[in-house]
């Protein structure tokens, strides 16, 4: 029986805590809010929990997991180095929405890392994270806490949704100021390599460097595994999403259009996600709107992204149409989840590419 239990996001009663701990330390599995999304966390250094994350999620074994601690001082137990970039990027972004890939400790079971020699360490930001990691007094293995390949969920609700009785806790803390999963970087190489923009803006990051920081997620073959949540289609909506990228009007009014002749010409039920000056003129279209908030706002899109998925997922649509937003900041994490949800990308001199 999956028990869920709701905590004070800011202050969650330590006797909660505590038992949330035991749960993991005796090899059960813990879904938890981060500042990011909810996670599915397991003791990583017991190789048959970690094996219960793999099978809840139905996440294949090649694709590895990010270890979570609460302070920099515990990264010695789970990597066998931290470079100094690495120190360098935690004292400006740790505790916060940031992933560091490092060489791996031997302690790390194999499962954790999919047979690899770098680890995923983060340290999260939010009270009832850090506080399940202290109380449980081991690193946590944590992917999010989704169906292998559906959207992040960021309530305890979305949890129960994909998982329910695959998970020993839900510890609900309402939803997570975040909303799209940390950036990962890569440390090991030089120059340090951007794997998944996220929480942390790829700006802010290179500012702390004083140096670039390498992205490769527009070019990145199918068959590169080495962050599987770059791949095409890995954060996908369980219907299929047109995204219209291009000149802000011209994605704005092709999108428009679309609604429309999917709406009134086919009869079609219409989801649409998009910025909240898009959104009145949908309506009276008959499409169901998922509302990102205002355009200026990327945090707050952000936040509102994976949430409206699943609300356009849940209100019975045939297609969601969405469209890109600016790059900037929390942007470019952003845009790239919603490539990746994308069955077909829409642009102005193709009209219609396959993804
Ligand atoms: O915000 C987050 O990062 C959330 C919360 C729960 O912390 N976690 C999360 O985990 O998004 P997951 O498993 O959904 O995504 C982790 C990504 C995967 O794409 C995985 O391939 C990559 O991290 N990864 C893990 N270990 C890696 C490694 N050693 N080298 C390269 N990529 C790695
Ligand atoms: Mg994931």
């Amino acid at each position: 029986m999956t028990r869920v239990v709701r905590v004070d996001p800011e202050h969650p009663d330590p006797a909660r805590l505590a038992e949330a701990g035991a749960v993991l330390r005796s090899g059960g599995l813990v879904a938890f809010p981060t500042e990011t999304v909810y996670g599915l966390g397991a003791n990583a250094l017991d190789p048959a929990a970690v094996a219960r994350i793999f099978a809840a999620k139905g996440r294949p074994a090649h694709d590895p997991l990010i270890v979570h601690i609460a302070a920099v001082d515990e990264a010695a137990r789970v990597a066998a180095a931290v470079p100094e970039r690495a120190r360098a990027l935690w004292a400006r972004f740790a505790p916060g929405p940031l992933t560091l890939i490092l060489p791996k400790h031997p302690a790390v079971p194999a499962a954790v890392t999919a047979g690899k020699p770098t680890v995923a360490v983060r340290i999260p930001a939010h009270p009832v994270a850090l506080g399940l990691i202290r109380a449980a007094g081991v690193p946590i293995a944590a992917p999010s806490a989704n169906k292998f390949g559906h959207t992040s969920p960021t309530t305890a609700q979305h949890v129960l949704d994909d998982l329910g009785a695959a998970v020993d806790w839900i510890l609900d803390a309402g939803p997570t100021p975040v909303g799209v999963e940390s950036t990962i970087v890569d440390v090991t190489v030089d120059p340090p390599a951007l794997l998944r923009p996220g929480g942390v803006p790829r700006e802010a990051l290179e500012d702390a460097l004083g140096g670039p920081v390498v992205w490769r997620g527009d070019v990145v073959a199918a068959e590169d595994v080495r962050a599987p949540g770059m791949l095409p289609r890995h954060y996908a909506p369980r219907v299929p999403l047109w995204l219209f990228e291009g000149p802000r009007a011209w994605a704005r009014e092709a999108l428009w259009q679309t609604a429309a002749q999917l709406a009134r010409g086919q009869g079609q039920r219409v989801g649409a996600l998009v910025p909240h000056a898009d959104a009145a003129r949908l309506r009276p279209l008959g499409v169901v709107v998922a509302d990102l908030g205002p355009e200026h706002d990327p945090a707050g899109m952000a936040r509102r992204l994976f949430a409206g998925l699943r609300d356009l997922e849940a209100a019975g649509v045939e297609v969601i149409l969405a469209r890109t937003v600016a790059e900037q900041d929390v942007g470019l994490a952003i845009a790239d989840r919603l490539r990746r949800a994308a069955a077909h990308i829409v642009r102005p001199a193709s009209r219609a590419v396959a993804s």
